[in-house]
């Protein structure tokens, strides 16, 4: 996987052989964004069924349970990952029940086959939604974009950058404003390192600008991804998409969160129910100015990862099904 710590000083890509290294992986966050935590945690657990030294399927299954178990741990709220994870073990549970006489051999190439399956079929998702969310930007529009929600956040394309840089690839000239996110800066690190590599013009924003630009009438649309949608349609999502999203209904600009059917997750009724992860005040704190730290020492700080924004603020959501319109409640029952 690539290396997303290190973007854009550097482009490495780094291999790992066992499970424990993707738990890892997926924590310290050099593989982040839903999707694609989901693909990597489905492929740890092919890397488990190697690992495995089990000789009969009992204990090969308690195997990937405990690996299972520490993968869907490493991070609360994105929800591709626990079901990237439970799709995998479920598909053991199926071949277990329907067939007798299988070894251990056959299940771990069952692990592997429907890890690779998730990976392909998230690209073949991305290249829908970009298809129906491209229908709703305009030559000429400049979108706003929070987080990092391109290639380097699924398995490839990308969810709502995936809709820029297909209206882009459809000849619509477009300018993304894009959110540097803090405290990690998946926007000017990842998003804008993407954007250049597409050919996309863009420029950085602070977050704290995006109301100056929303107010001034130089945003067409705002497009943000998700890492949990509510049967209600309330959106987890990074960390200021609320405060984003607030801003843009103010000034009547339509907020589109792009995301697979694999975000929505309608065991949850609405937003509240939503663990938010909370990380390392040190992200905050440790942030460099000059080559100096931003904080005095011995400063506390809080960092949630991401926040809620009411599916009122939401415009649509856009789906490899389709685009899902308010009321969100009903509508969202009919597509996932
Ligand atoms: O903490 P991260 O960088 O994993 O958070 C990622 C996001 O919030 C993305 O916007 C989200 O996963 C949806 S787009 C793939």
């Amino acid at each position: 996987m690539i290396d997303q710590r290190r973007l854009p000083a550097a482009f490495e890509v780094v291999t790992l052989h066992k499970w424990s290294e993707v738990v890892e992986a997926i924590r310290n966050m050099t593989v982040r964004g839903a999707p694609a935590i989901g693909a990597a945690a489905a492929f740890g657990l092919a890397l488990a069924a190697n690992e495995s030294g089990a000789h009969d399927t009992t204990a090969f299954l308690a195997d990937l349970e405990f690996a299972a178990a520490a993968l869907k741990a490493t991070r609360p709220t994105a929800v591709n990952l626990a079901w990237a994870v439970d799709r995998v073990v479920n598909a053991l549970g199926k071949d277990l029940a329907m067939k007798h006489s299988l070894e251990v051999d056959d299940l771990r190439q069952v692990v592997l086959d429907e890890s690779q399956r998730i990976a392909d079929e998230d690209v073949a998702t991305n290249k829908r939604m970009a298809e129906y969310g491209s229908n709703l930007i305009h030559d000429g529009d400049t979108i706003l974009h929070h987080c990092n929600t391109g290639a380097l956040a699924v398995v490839d394309w990308g969810t709502a950058l995936g809709v820029i840089r297909t209206a882009h690839e459809q000849g619509k000239h477009i300018n993304v404003l894009v959110d540097e996110t803090r405290p990690r800066l998946q926007g000017s690190r990842l998003t804008a390192w993407e954007l250049g590599q597409y050919g996309i013009p863009y420029e950085i924003i602070a977050d704290n600008a995006a109301g100056y630009f929303l107010r001034t009438g130089q945003v067409q649309e705002v497009l943000f991804g998700a890492d949990r949608i509510a049967a209600n349609g309330d959106v987890a999502n990074k960390i200021g998409t609320y405060m984003l999203a607030l801003a843009a209904n103010d000034n009547k600009v339509p907020v589109y969160s792009v995301a697979p059917t694999s975000s929505i997750d309608l065991s949850v009724a609405d937003g509240s129910l939503i663990p938010i992860e909370e990380r390392d005040p040190e992200e905050v704190l440790g942030l460099q100015f000059h080559g100096e730290r931003v904080s005095p020492e011995g400063a506390r700080a809080r960092n949630p990862a991401f926040d809620v924004t009411p599916n009122r603020l939401i415009s649509a959501i856009i789906t490899e099904n389709g685009i899902v319109m308010p009321p969100f409640d009903v509508n969202i029952k009919k597509i996932k």
